[in-house]
């Protein structure tokens, strides 16, 4: 299934990288183990700080994740199984609390964000789960930390420096056009949420 590969971002350190996760994903025989051989390469993308550029480090106003936020795509595979994309968070501007439904690793580029990251206490239906705030990372350029569905799947970022923050994701899925969910912890109410890409579009679903 899916057509070719799409680099939005033309950079030999960009392809060399995305060849290098291909390789370790097809070796590795668990997320596990995957996320462990990918640690290395992605850590040493995150400290390169040539290979982004200027445009993708820019928040939008018409982003689909509110808060004139930017979620660049930079590259997605053919088959919608890998994604990279910078996301780009003005000063004290925050996600809405959302899932992935997909292991990956996110990591600071620049700036500062803290990172709430949610627990499911109960689920009532597809519509309504109690979260419980777990824990409050602080991340700073160079951080960066693992995606895991079910446990360690719900988050909301938000920037804590002067400046915009831009975070580097790389996921297992076409995650800007993947349908999953954003939360209100304090109504416990589900929304649907596709968050799209500022720069790529998705295809329509039936
Ligand atoms: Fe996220």
């Amino acid at each position: 299934m899916g057509g070719a590969d799409e680099y939005l971002v033309e950079r030999p350190r960009l392809r060399q990288f995305v060849g290098n996760v291909k390789r370790i994903l097809a070796e590795s025989p668990s997320p596990a183990e995957a996320l462990r051989r990918l640690r290395e390469p992605f850590g040493r993308l995150l400290a390169d700080s040539d290979w982004l550029p200027e445009a993708y480090r820019q928040p939008c106003e018409t982003g689909g994740m509110g808060s004139n936020i930017g979620n660049w795509l930079l590259y997605r595979s053919g088959d919608g199984s890998l994604s990279l994309f910078s996301l780009v968070v003005p000063p004290g501007a925050s996600t809405p609390v959302h899932d992935h439904l997909a292991w990956g690793l996110v990591g600071l580029y620049s700036g500062e964000q803290e990172e709430l990251v949610y627990r499911v206490v109960e689920a009532a239906g597809e519509t309504r789960v109690r979260l419980e705030l777990a824990q409050v990372n602080r991340l700073r350029p160079g951080d960066f930390y693992e995606l895991v569905p079910p446990d360690n799947d719900i988050h909301a970022v938000r920037t804590v420096s002067a400046e915009p923050s831009v975070s580097i994701h790389l996921l297992t899925k076409d995650i800007g056009c993947i349908w999953r969910h954003a939360y209100e912890p304090e109504t416990g109410t589900v929304k649907p949420f596709r968050s799209g890409y500022t720069n790529a579009a998705c295809e329509t679903e039936a």
